[in-house]
């Protein structure tokens, strides 16, 4: 009998690690006066206390994902000291972009004049940047890329029904990236990641309005009463206790989704990214945003556990211990 075929394959690395951060948010600054002023029935009360918020930002008339999200790349690849000319992988995570193709990897790369990398997009909705993260991760264990690029970036500010108050006070504008490469330690602990599709439809753009809505209570008692679970899951199989944890940065949806979450999970030693306040929910760029701020001021220690959770349309999840960059 015959060997089996076989096939001259790539070589594989010990480990990855996200080598650095970047992150890009609108200079325009919109308060809930602001969104009052604009004719919201809302008040600023109600905001604050019911969901975190104090002020987001949305991108200029001209400003595009793509714009925003080669602000974020730029910084994160100065961050990490990778040359562009070593950037193999372009993946863009992002559920806004203003028409399906095309994607925006491709023009991302063109921008940063990455030559010719593999490249496209990542739609999860709010956990894209999860699952852009371990495709890169995966990309870079296996051989595929030498260095790949994870850009999160979303412009909701286009998508809004400024009639329906549950939502267009939510959403914001912004960016976050991340560079990995390889490492000779594992420092992704493995992704605990699923989805329920059955509730397909109590996160969407609606289809005839090319708006966003959603069904808030309904996907607030998912998120606080299932993601934490998925959290503590992550933690195990990454074979850390959560009191080691030293930042928790889960999806900006609501800051009292943070806290019923924080107080379920125990990390009694965690610095909390609670970018909601300023930033808004900016959707799959939550994570790299608050995430990259936090390491920008000096949060975060260097190579320290950090658990991320994205959660949101889909309804897709994913739940991770990293060692921070
Ligand atoms: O990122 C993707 C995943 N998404 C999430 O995780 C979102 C999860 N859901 C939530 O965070 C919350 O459900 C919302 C923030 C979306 C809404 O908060 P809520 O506490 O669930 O409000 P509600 O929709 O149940 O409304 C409660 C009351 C209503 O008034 P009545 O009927 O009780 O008199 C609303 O009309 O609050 C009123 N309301 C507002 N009042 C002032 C709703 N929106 C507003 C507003 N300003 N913007």
């Amino acid at each position: 009998m015959n060997a089996p075929l076989t096939l001259a394959s790539t070589e594989a690395v010990p480990g990855t690690r996200i080598l650095g951060l970047g992150h890009y948010r609108p200079s325009n600054v919109v308060t809930n006066l602001d969104l009052i002023a604009q004719g919201v029935d809302t008040d600023d009360e109600w905001i604050k206390t019911r969901v975190g918020i104090a002020e987001r930002r949305w991108a200029d008339a001209d400003e595009t994902v793509v714009d925003m999200a080669e602000q974020a790349g730029s910084k994160a690849l100065a961050a990490a000291g990778v040359s562009t000319a070593d950037v193999d992988l372009v993946i863009v995570a992002t559920c806004t972009m203003p028409t399906p193709v095309p994607a925006a990897a491709p023009q991302l790369a063109a921008r940063l004049g990455i030559d010719a990398p593999g490249a496209y997009d990542v739609n999860s909705g709010c956990s894209g940047f999860m699952y852009a993260l371990n495709a890169a991760s995966a990309a870079v264990r296996v051989g595929q890329a030498r260095n790949a690029l994870v850009v999160a970036a979303e412009r909701f500010s286009g998508w809004l029904d400024m009639t329906d108050r549950g939502t267009c006070i939510i959403l914001g504008d912004g960016a976050g990236a991340a560079v990995v490469g390889a490492s000779d330690t594992p420092t992704f602990g493995p992704v605990v990641w699923g989805s329920d599709g059955e509730q397909f439809d109590t996160v969407a753009i609606d289809e005839r309005t090319h708006t966003f809505r959603q069904e808030g209570q309904t996907v607030y008692r998912w998120a606080t009463g299932q993601m934490a679970p998925i959290a503590l899951e992550a933690c195990e199989r990454a074979g850390v206790d959560p009191a080691d944890i030293v930042a928790f940065v889960p999806h900006q949806a609501n800051l009292r989704i943070i806290d019923a979450l924080v107080r379920r999970i125990g990390l009694p030693n965690a610095v909390i990214a609670r970018d909601i306040i300023t930033s808004g929910n900016t959707s799959a760029a939550t994570i790299p945003l608050a995430l990259s701020r936090m390491v920008e001021a000096g949060e975060i220690p260097s190579a320290a556990p950090v658990l991320l959770l994205g959660f949101g349309s889909g309804l897709a999840y994913a739940g991770q211990v990293v060692l921070s960059p």
